[in-house]
């Protein structure tokens, strides 16, 4: 019999492990405004940065899961972390036996597929997770498009907690910026472009630019994964047609509904009123 998760039409599920992924929600609602949007933080076990990559790949496993069992035909995993440490194994292993014509993206692959327009040095520096950086999961990608390009990366662990405590004007922030701005150039300062692998970076994007160079790029995922995204719809039908055009948002979190709400309005750039979900391993 045929899985009912696989023929079901709803909203694009969009995920991350707390409130960084609203930065890349609030880009797919402006490109694909007639969209209806499902979005799901894992506030309750966020940051997922410097967690194993079991943790990660469970976790994530277990969203996914309830991103299926609301409806929703496609998932992107807004998140880097998620995307260099479950993606992979969820496409090729779960996937079969979740809903297999249904689809899960992530963030690395569309960004690393257009990097190299955007510097001119060809030296290019990741910021990201501890988590994201150990998977060397940009260094893999960008060379399969741009095997010319010097790939520096950076682990930046104290950003996603400044950011998520709302200390991005902070003293705090100045000094961690600084930090791992020095270090990257420190490794080439021929480095003209940094990208924020990281969702929740945009946040700190003034405080970074603070401490630019002027000749060097700052690049964020959301507008390059929304474009991706449109470009992926025209080319999938058969997911596109599944994917609901009610224009609505909603949110959940696996932490305090109201504690989120406050905070994700900063990153989501307009008010938002979550409710509060619990995740559960697969098959449950
Ligand atoms: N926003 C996430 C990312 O893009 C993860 C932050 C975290 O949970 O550490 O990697």
């Amino acid at each position: 019999m045929l899985n009912p998760l696989s023929t079901a039409k709803g909203p694009i599920g969009v995920f991350d492990s707390g409130y960084g992924g609203l930065t890349v929600l609030s880009s797919l609602v402006q490109q694909l405004p007639q969209h209806d949007f499902c979005y799901l933080g894992d506030s309750a076990r966020s940051p997922y940065g410097n967690r194993s990559f079991d943790a990660v790949y469970q976790y994530t496993l277990e969203a996914v899961q309830w991103f299926f069992n609301q409806g929703c035909p496609l998932v992107i995993l807004a998140c880097n972390t998620a995307s260099a440490k479950a993606l992979r194994t969820i496409q090729q292993k779960d996937l079969m036996q979740l809903a297999p014509t249904n689809r899960v993206l992530g963030v690395i692959r569309p960004t690393t597929e257009v990097l190299g327009q955007y510097t001119k040095a060809g030296a290019v520096g990741i910021l990201a997770t501890e988590g994201t950086v150990q998977s060397q999961s940009y260094p893999i990608e960008i060379e399969k498009f741009y095997p010319q390009l010097k790939v520096y990366q950076e682990a930046c662990p104290m950003w996603v907690p400044l950011i998520e405590n709302n200390e991005q004007e902070g003293p705090g922030a100045d000094y961690f910026v600084k930090k791992h701005l020095d270090a990257i150039f420190k490794k080439d300062p021929t480095i003209d472009l940094l990208l924020l692998a990281c969702t929740h970076y945009p946040l700190l994007e003034q405080k970074i630019r603070q401490y630019l160079p002027s000749n060097v790029q700052l690049l964020s995922q959301g507008q390059i994964v929304a474009a991706s995204l449109v470009d992926y719809l025209k080319r999938h039908p058969e997911i596109a047609n599944r994917c609901t055009q009610q224009a609505t948002v909603t949110f959940s979190t696996t932490d305090s509904a109201a504690a989120f709400d406050k905070q994700a309005a900063h990153f989501f750039g307009a008010p938002v009123s979550s409710r509060e979900v619990q995740l559960m391993p697969p098959n449950c």
